[in-house]
C-alpha cells in the first residue's frame, strides 16, 4: 500500500507530534518490561557480586546472588533470565566435559532459580567457549573448529540444561545441524516443551570483547571465529541460517549483535514471522553504559532510544543487560 500524502498545509506533519498526549496517540512501537531477557553472568562461591570492569553496572554473581536477581526479575515483570557462567580456568579441558556436568554452575544456577521462581523462564547458554582451553565455541582439532563432533558435545550439554529445568535452550555455537540434533534428542527424550531460541544469524563481531572478559574467555580465545560466526557484511546469508533453523526445529531465533544489525531483525521478521529477538550485546552496552558514566550521554534516554528501536525494527524482544534498569524506569 502506498501512502498518500496531501500538500501542504493540507498536511503539516508536525500537527502529530505537536503534545504528549497526541504522540501517546500516534506511538507505533511500545517497549515494556515484558519484552527482555537479561543476561547474567554466574560464578562460584556465596554471597559475592563482582563487578565486570568492561561493563560497568554489570556484575558477577553467585548463584545465591543469582537467586535474588530472579526475584528482582520476576518482581520487575521481566519474563526471563539467561545464564552465562564464569568457568573456574582449571575447569576449561579440550574435552570441554564440564560443559554437561549436571552439577556445573549453569544447571546448578538453573535448579536454584526453578526452586524459588518457578514462573520465571530460565534461558541457557549451549556453546563450548566457557569450557574450553581453546575459547572456541566447538572443539579445535590440528586448528579447525570440526563441526559434527562439536555437534554431538553440544547435543550433550543442552541435554543437561533441559534436565536441569532450563525452560529455553540458546545455541549460540553456529555449528551447523545443532538445531536438528538438540530437536531430535529433547523430543526422544520426552522434552516436548522445552523451546530452542536459535542464535541462528550470530555474527563475527568486535562487540564481543566485554563479554568475553566477563566469562574469562578472551585470555584463553586463539584466533578468531569466523569459521563459524558470519561476516558482518552478509545479509542473505542470514536469511538462509534463519530458515534453516526454523526448519531443524528452533521456536525462536536471534540476531547478534543488535544495534548495528537492525536490517537483518528487519528483514527475518517479515520474511518468516518467527518470534524473533535481538542480543545487545556486550560491547553495545559497554559504549552506551560508558559513555554515560563519563557523563557524554544521558543513560536513561539512550537506554530507551536504543531498546526502542529493536521494536521498530520488528523483533518480538530483546536480550539486554539494560533489562532491570530499563524495566525500572518503565514501571515509574
Ligand atoms: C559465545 C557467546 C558470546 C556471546 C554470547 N555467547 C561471545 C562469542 O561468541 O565470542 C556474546 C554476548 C555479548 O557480547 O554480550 N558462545
Amino acid at each position: 500500500m502506498k501512502p498518500t500524502i496531501a500538500a501542504f498545509p493540507a498536511t503539516r506533519l508536525r500537527r502529530l507530534r505537536k503534545s504528549p498526549a497526541i504522540r501517546a496517540l500516534v506511538g507505533q512501537s511500545v517497549l515494556t518490561p515484558g519484552d527482555f531477557i537479561w543476561p547474567i553472568f554466574v560464578r562460584d562461591g556465596e554471597g559475592v557480586v563482582e563487578p565486570v570492569a568492561s561493563m560497568p553496572g554489570v556484575n558477577r554473581l553467585s548463584v545465591d546472588k543469582v537467586v535474588e536477581a530472579a526475584r528482582e526479575a520476576h518482581a520487575l515483570g521481566i519474563p526471563a533470565i539467561c545464564l552465562f557462567p564464569y568457568t573456574d580456568p582449571a575447569k576449561k579441558t579440550e574435552d570441554c566435559a564440564e560443559a554437561w556436568n549436571p552439577e556445573n554452575l549453569s544447571n546448578r544456577a538453573t535448579r536454584a532459580i526453578k526452586d524459588a521462581v518457578p514462573d520465571l523462564a530460565v534461558m541457557t547458554d549451549v556453546a563450548l567457549d566457557p569450557y574450553s582451553s581453546t575459547g572456541h565455541d566447538g572443539f579445535v582439532v590440528d586448528g579447525e573448529i570440526v563441526n559434527d563432533e562439536t555437534v554431538e558435545a553440544l547435543v550433550k550439554q543442552a541435554m543437561s540444561q533441559a534436565r536441569a529445568g532450563a525452560d529455553i535452550i540458546g545455541p549460540s555455537d553456529m555449528m551447523d545441524g545443532r538445531i536438528g540434533a538438540i530437536r531430535n534428542e529433547l523430543e526422544r527424550e520426552g522434552f516436548r516443551n522445552t523451546l530452542l531460541l536459535s542464535y541462528a544469524a550470530k555474527y563475527a563481531s568486535a562487540f564481543y570483547g566485554p563479554f568475553r572478559d566477563a566469562v574469562g574467555a578472551s585470555g584463553a580465545l586463539k584466533g578468531d571465529k569466523t569459521t563459524y560466526q558470519m561476516q558482518p557484511g552478509n545479509s542473505d546469508e542470514a536469511m538462509r541460517l534463519v530458515e534453516r533453523d526454523l526448519c531443524e526445529g528452533a521456536d525462536m531465533i536471534m540476531v547478534k549483535p543488535g544495534m548495528p544489525y537492525l536490517d537483518i531483525c528487519r528483514r527475518a521478521k517479515e520474511m518468516f514471522g518467527a518470534p524473533t529477538f535481538a542480543y545487545q550485546v556486550s560491547g553495545e552496552y559497554a559504549m552506551l553504559a560508558g559513555a554515560a558514566e563519563r557523563g557524554w550521554l544521558d543513560h536513561d534516554r539512550v537506554m530507551l532510544e536504543s531498546l526502542t528501536a529493536f521494536k521498530r525494527a520488528g523483533c518480538d524482544g530483546v536480550l539486554t543487560y539494560f533489562a532491570p534498569a530499563a524495566a525500572k524506569l518503565l514501571n515509574g
